[in-house]
């Protein structure tokens, strides 16, 4: 996988149900993770619908991206500027997702370093404390970006986050 098939792009008012759809597939691997009401299927088969998603065509600042990968649908990303653990930041990697298919053979990698150039500036990627693949995946790829500097891992066992937090910069 040399990168060079995966496109990332802004995902339009149009896509709204295209990112509900792949956020439910986010929402099963994260059943795996986390607690409560936020991963328990309704009786509609679904889980619940994640609020915030309409604030990223509604609001200036978030910005919801599609990935795909060979020209198909391959992942979503959704990026703010609201640190988790209230750092001052230029941009937070709120949701990152890529499909199961899709997987393993740098899709993610390429997606993630695609996204960074596009947005320079301070980031931040929280990752929940028992999800340590994405752990390996951030640790990873934000190491080997280029441009990349001031990368700093911190752990975080507050209410408001449980777990680590990479911060870096890019450009
Ligand atoms: C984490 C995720 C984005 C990785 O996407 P991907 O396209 O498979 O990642 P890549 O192929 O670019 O992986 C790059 C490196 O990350 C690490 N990595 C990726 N997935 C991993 C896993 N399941 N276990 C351990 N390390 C992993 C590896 O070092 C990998 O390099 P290698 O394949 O040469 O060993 C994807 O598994 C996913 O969407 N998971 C569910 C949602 C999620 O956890 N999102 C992150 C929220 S913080």
């Amino acid at each position: 996988m040399d990168g060079q098939t995966v496109e990332v792009s802004l995902a339009a008012a149009g896509d709204k149900a295209v990112l509900e759809r792949l956020f439910q597939l986010y929402c099963h691997d994260f059943s795996e993770f986390w607690d409560g009401a936020a991963v328990e299927l309704g009786e509609d088969g679904r889980f619940p619908a994640y609020g915030a998603l309409a604030s990223y065509w509604r609001d200036k600042g978030p910005v919801p991206l599609l990935i795909r990968n060979g020209g198909r649908l391959a992942g979503f990303a959704l990026v703010n500027g609201a640190s988790r653990v209230g750092r001052p930041l230029d941009h937070n990697m709120a949701e990152f997702f890529i499909a199961r298919a899709h997987r393993r053979g740098g899709v993610g990698t390429a997606a993630a370093r695609a996204i960074f150039r596009r947005y320079p500036g301070a980031w931040e990627a929280a990752i929940v404390r028992a999800n340590t693949e994405a752990l390996a995946f951030w640790r990873k790829t934000v190491r080997g970006c280029p441009g990349v500097s001031e990368i700093r891992e911190r752990d975080f066992k507050r209410p408001e986050w449980d777990g680590p937090v990479l911060s870096f910069r890019i450009g």
